[in-house]
């Protein structure tokens, strides 16, 4: 009774009495037999069930897309092309009809759109289904990787009271009664009446937390959700999301660098061998979307060459500094083509990310030794550098079609430097915690941060974010 369909395809023996079970994809009607193709989402692959239309006509009235099916029978070798096994019926249990005046989804295209108001519906769909399949592989490769590398999973609080990038993009955590509010002597909100005696709010990275884990069990790594309140309504932003945040003990940036390109191309290629069917389907349809864009806008590669090409060339390392030159000598930039001014000490915009990734170097890019001003605060310095023009050790990989897929740096070792930084953001009596890494027995360290989402998205070749996770949560939407 436990069959799935995968396993009934891959039988290798035949002529046995068997049950399936699954949600009807499509019913073919010819005079005396109808096929029925069943899918329970163990493949992107259906079951074809053959079912003789005297003997199940009752059954068959009730048998519409989108019901849910028992199936017993005898699976034999199939007669028609396109499948390899068939399940000739002897007794079908309708378990749930669909209705189809009332069932939204009918055997047509239906667009994302439709698909994401949808909820119960995405899980049913082939391509929601094979990205689905995917994130779940990309996930337990994660787990393998780190496990298989020597690191310990490491979790980091959800609620905390503290900041981790510093940019105040936080949704708050509360018990208080925000029709009724306790004040103290000042009027302010006195949130020592609060859950938590004190303002919580939900993380924004596990970071800080993961550097305390690696100051004592060496390697460590998170992997858990994240929350930002930032208002970016983006194919690429989502408000909650999951992050992967590894953090090392005795790590340089170019170890860092060293581990983020092989563990990238690690799970690409564990997708590659593990998801041929699903990645096979979302390349023909990543082609079909890809023939509706304009020629030159088209990709240059499906996706599963996209795939392999990452697996099998390395990435391209360069400075912040190089990275400007190259944009300011490009024909973009001479001919106006940015959105965005193009100097050093700006924070690159998107579109100078993908110039630099699809355009000059075509392969995916790390850059380092960004401007201090613009990165976050527990990053470590570079010295002896030029006032106004200083850098710190931080790391961003940059993938085609998607820019930014991982952020993270060397972290700033040495206490008085980093509570330099700490003091000039009021943040050193908050952090203390944070700081006293840097007081006993400190060490140098590295670490960086996936975003889950964005290598989902790279993987499958969706093109949009709220697309690769089952209930995404943007601006103004959080349904189901
Ligand atoms: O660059 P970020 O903000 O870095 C950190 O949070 C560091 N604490 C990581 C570290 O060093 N441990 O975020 C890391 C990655 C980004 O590169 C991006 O892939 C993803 O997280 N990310 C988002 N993904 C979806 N929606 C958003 N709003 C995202 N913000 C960041
Ligand atoms: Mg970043």
């Amino acid at each position: 009774m436990k069959n799935s369909i995968l396993s009934l395809l891959q039988a290798t023996t035949l002529d046995v009495q068997t049950v399936a079970k699954g949600w009807v994809r499509h019913k073919r009607s010819s005079q005396n037999v109808s096929f029925v193709t069943l899918n329970d989402g163990s493949t992107i692959k259906t079951l074809q069930i053959v079912a003789d239309a005297d003997k199940f006509a009752e059954e068959l009235k009730r048998i519409h897309t989108g019901a849910c099916l028992e199936v017993h029978g005898k699976l034999i070798a199939s007669q028609g092309a396109g499948q390899s096994v068939e399940l000739v019926a002897e007794k079908i249990i309708v378990l749930g009809e669909a209705n189809p005046e009332h069932y939204p989804l009918q055997p047509k295209e239906h667009t994302l759109e439709f698909l994401r108001e949808n909820a119960h519906l995405r899980a049913r769909g082939n391509t929601f289904s094979a990205v689905f399949r995917v994130r779940h592989a990309l996930g337990y490769a994660i787990h393998k990787y780190f496990n298989d590398n020597g690191f310990y999973y490491w979790h980091s609080p959800i609620i905390t009271a503290s900041d981790a990038e510093g940019a105040g993009e936080m949704f708050q955590v509360t018990a208080l009664d925000l029709k009724n509010l306790p004040k103290d002597d000042k009027g302010n909100i006195d949130f020592k009446q609060d859950f938590f005696g004190r303002p919580t709010n939900l993380t924004v990275s596990g970071q800080l937390e993961g550097e305390l884990g690696a100051m004592g069990l060496g390697k460590v790594y998170t992997f858990g959700p994240t929350f930002r309140a930032e208002n970016s309504n983006t194919t690429r932003h989502l408000a909650e999301f999951w992050m992967i945040e590894p953090e090392m003990a005795f790590y340089d940036i170019h170890d860092n660098m060293d581990l983020v390109e092989d563990f990238l191309r690690y799970l690409i290629k564990y997708a590659l061998d593990n998801c041929a069917d699903d990645l096979e389907f979302l390349d023909q349809r990543f082609l079909k979307e890809e023939s509706k864009k304009k020629k030159e806008e088209q990709a240059e590669m499906s996706l599963v060459e996209k795939l392999r090409f990452v697996v099998e060339n390395q990435f391209e390392r360069l400075t912040y500094t190089e990275a400007i030159n190259i944009l300011l000598n490009s024909n973009y930039h001479k001919k106006k083509k940015f959105l965005f001014e193009v100097k050093w000490g700006i924070d690159l915009q998107s579109e100078h990310e993908r110039y630099l990734v699809e355009k000059h170097f075509k392969k995916p890019v790390i850059l380092t030794n960004y401007p201090k001003a613009i990165k976050a605060f527990y990053m470590k310095q570079n010295e002896n550098e030029e006032a106004g023009k200083e850098t710190v050790r931080a790391m961003d990989v940059l993938f085609p079609g998607i820019g930014e897929i991982v952020g993270g740096s060397q972290r700033e070792e040495v206490y008085e430097r980093l509570k330099a930084r700490t003091d000039e953001m009021h943040i050193t009596e908050e952090l203390s915690w944070y700081l006293d890494t840097r007081r006993f027995g400190t060490a140098p360290h590295s670490g960086f941060g996936l975003g889950f989402e964005r290598l989902v998205l790279f993987v499958t070749g969706m093109g949009n974010i709220r697309d690769v996770i089952p209930f995404p949560r943007t601006p103004l939407n959080a349904s189901f």
